[in-house]
């Protein structure tokens, strides 16, 4: 950080609808990367305040309460608790976890509203919009459904069309449905504010302009809503969930107030603001907020996923320029998404890992430590378990644990536990404590740069570099040979292993603290909310433990993951998608496979065939043998499609063969070749067929 433009750190981490558990996906997205940087923030000794809680207004949730045939204070109710929990016991260390349901939310957001429609921000606009007449109420957003005028699919939303993207009006779809009733909806005229983004352009553009340093996604984003141009935006909804419209705004332009509420987008930004007043409140200092949001010399960052990225580069920043008191975001360090086994995360098709399922079976730092490596900090990335299982037992225990155990094994046997005294180091040695004394900085910098990936691998290295140490040095030779060589080999390694008890304190908190508590390491500052300590990240450079200092016994601090462990979680997954494909319309749809390069294509040698002939092969359900006309010549071919179609579907049918596939035996013949199918989400087969002369190359 800028020690010359800043003084303190306002970190926020988005604030997660209470519809739904947390899932890893949110974790990689904003909460992990957030909390990595504010724990090494404040190891830094650096002033930082790290502000989330729950979203808790708008239709997202509404719509959640009308599907479960409940309330939506019911829904936040149940989930706000379930997600703070599960957060705090993942160790994200938060100085304070609001809620958007809280009296002073209301009140913020309010005065916020009432400040920018005195300063005259907004545009009132009175449109006709949809009414459900049988339910009573105008159709916002998700609660209206029909074709989406632009792909033509039946089912988009108000506000998207999920299959082609777009960014829709209610009135845009075309033969609209409510989702409440499925009544038709009429146009009734209703009033809105609205929030005049395009106004703000120029200021924006300017603003962003000063942010070269930005995440290329997050800049390639906001460019891209640059070059569309801003539109205005409606800040208000009439739906019976949120922050009402101030009763004394709304009678000042004559617009009846009763149902209006503000739209959630603008209220759930103000959220941050809402819960760093909760934080100073609850620490008796009402006034501290004032700190954190009114004064230039806070730097504040934004860490959100980046479906969130108009609202934190854009839209809220043109609020707080609008308001004019209050600093703008200095970083909004977007993540890409996460996916899940090479699928996209998605919670109604079950196909997810909810962080407090995940806190049943493992310790909270190996996820930590598995995700932090595998963060969508630049394009969208892959969790699967098999590389959890993978980071697991061959990083943390083969490299972390083992160094750290190996260490401490050997001081107990041949040290009675003390930490021997360094005499007449050799160069392999000293190099070492050289080596050692860069990696704060090393590590740091990747910090500072949100470079998490590159961080928590440079900490690893570290242990790696521990372990090549102890290889190289053969202590359980020196022992004999030289025992004060062994002895430096030992008080090297404790040293390296109480950096280590720093250093790991990011992405392994609960890890570090059992290190150091090995280690008897005392005085280390916390890197929690609060924390108290002399030893902060930059001691790490140094030898920390002095000679002759008693340490604990060694423990294992990380134990290995089976097979077994992994392939039930595996399973679980499998099962739940299944469940919830059941209940949806239809199948889920294939996933993509991941990313080739033409190369990888052009491997393929596809060409036109004519099945000349088709049968069954004895004794097998599933074969077809085929005869194949290839011009230049004939092939066989098997087929296992024979429970799919008969062999006079495909007889005499140009069809598309793989020319180039090694040949191989099935039921004692030879298969020279493949058929290319189309199969469909029921598991329906055709053949693809080119209406082209046999030999003719597909491309
Ligand atoms: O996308 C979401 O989950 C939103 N609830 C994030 C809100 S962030 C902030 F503005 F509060
Ligand atoms: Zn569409």
């Amino acid at each position: 950080m800028d020690e010359t433009r800043f003084d303190r750190i306002l970190v926020t981490a988005a604030l997660p609808y209470a519809n739904g558990p947390i899932h890893i996906g949110h974790l990689a997205g904003a909460y992990l990367p957030a909390d990595l940087y504010c724990r090494y923030q404040r190891l830094k000794g650096r002033d930082v305040l790290f502000i989330c809680g729950s979203d808790e207004l708008g239709v997202a949730i509404l719509m959640r309460a009308l599907e479960e045939g409940t309330t939506p204070q019911a829904i936040v109710d149940r989930y706000h608790p379930m997600i703070r929990d599960s957060f705090a016991r993942f160790g994200m260390s938060f100085d304070y976890y609001g809620r958007t349901t809280s009296p002073v939310h209301f009140e913020t957001s309010q005065d916020f509203f009432r400040r920018l429609d005195e300063k005259g921000v907004f545009k009132l606009k009175t449109e006709k919009q949809l009414y459900d007449p049988e339910a009573g109420i105008f159709l916002a957003d998700r609660f209206v459904r029909g074709t989406c005028p632009i792909c033509g699919y039946e089912d988009a939303y108000g506000d998207q069309c999920e299959r082609c993207g777009s960014s829709l009006s209610p009135t845009d779809l075309i033969n609209p449905r409510s989702v409440l009733s499925n009544a038709t909806p009429e146009l009734r005229e209703t009033t809105h504010w609205y929030l005049p983004l395009g106004d703000f352009q120029p200021k924006l553009e300017a603003w962003i302009a000063t942010h070269p340093e930005w995440k290329p996604n997050v800049l390639g984003q906001v460019r891209s809503w640059l070059q569309q141009g801003l539109r205005d935006r409606a800040v208000t909804r009439d739906i019976p969930w949120g922050v009402p419209v101030p009763e004394d705004v709304a009678r000042r332009h004559g617009v009846p107030a009763e149902g209006k509420v503000l739209y959630v987008w603008f209220d759930a930004p103000i959220g941050y603001i809402s819960a760093t007043r909760e934080w100073a409140q609850q620490k008796g200092d009402p006034e501290a907020w004032r700190r954190y949001w009114q004064d230039e010399r806070t730097r504040l960052i934004h860490f959100i996923g980046k479906d969130n990225i108009v609202f934190h580069c854009l839209m809220f920043p043109a609020m707080l320029m609008a308001h004019g008191e209050f600093v703008l975001p200095d970083n909004v360090p977007a993540n890409e998404f996460l996916n899940l086994e090479g699928r996209k995360l998605s919670t109604s098709r079950g196909w997810a890992v909810w962080l407090h399922e995940y806190l049943e079976e493992f310790p909270p730092d190996l996820l930590r430590y598995a995700l932090a490596t595998m963060l969508p900090e630049t394009r969208d990335a892959d969790f699967s378990w098999k590389e959890f299982q993978q980071r697991v037992n061959a990083e943390l225990a083969d490299i972390l644990g083992n160094f750290v155990h190996r260490t401490l094994t050997f001081a107990q046997r041949f040290a009675e536990r003390r930490v021997p005294p360094l005499r007449n180091p050799r160069s392999v040695d000293e190099e070492v404590l050289r080596e050692l004394a860069t990696f704060p900085e090393r590590i740091g910098s990747a910090y500072e740069q949100f470079r998490f990936r590159e961080a928590v691998q440079e900490t690893m290295n570290l242990a790696r570099l521990g372990n090549k140490y102890f290889n190289d040095t053969e202590p359980w030779h020196t022992r004999k040979t030289d025992p004060q060589a062994c002895a430096n080999t030992i008080h090297v390694s404790l040293q390296i292993c109480a950096a280590l008890g720093i250093l790991m304190e990011p992405v392994l908190p609960f890890a570090a603290a059992r290190l150091r508590e090995m280690l008897r390491l005392e005085g280390v500052r916390s890197s929690t909310p609060g924390g108290e300590g002399q030893l902060g990240w930059d001691d790490a450079a140094r030898p920390l433990l002095p000679e002759g200092h008693e340490i604990g016994r060694p423990e294992i601090l990380f134990t290995k993951i089976e097979d077994e462990v992994i392939e039930r979680q595996i399973a679980r997954l499998e099962a739940r998608a299944q469940q919830a494909a059941a209940k949806t319309d239809g199948p889920p749809y294939a996933p993509l496979k991941p990313e080739i390069v033409y190369d990888d294509f052009d491997r393929l040698d596809l060409r036109v065939g004519r099945v000349e002939k088709a049968e069954r092969v004895p004794k097998s359900k599933k074969l077809l043998r085929l005869e194949v006309d290839l011009g230049f010549e004939k092939r066989q071919i098997l087929a296992g499609v024979a429970e799919q179609m008969a062999p006079e579907d495909l007889e005499g049918r140009r069809v598309v063969v793989v020319a180039n596939l090694k040949p191989r035996k099935m039921m004692g013949l030879e298969s020279q070749g493949m058929l290319l199918m189309a199969e469909d989400r029921e598991g329906r087969l055709v053949p693809v067929t080119a209406e082209s002369e046999p030999g003719a190359v597909v491309r």
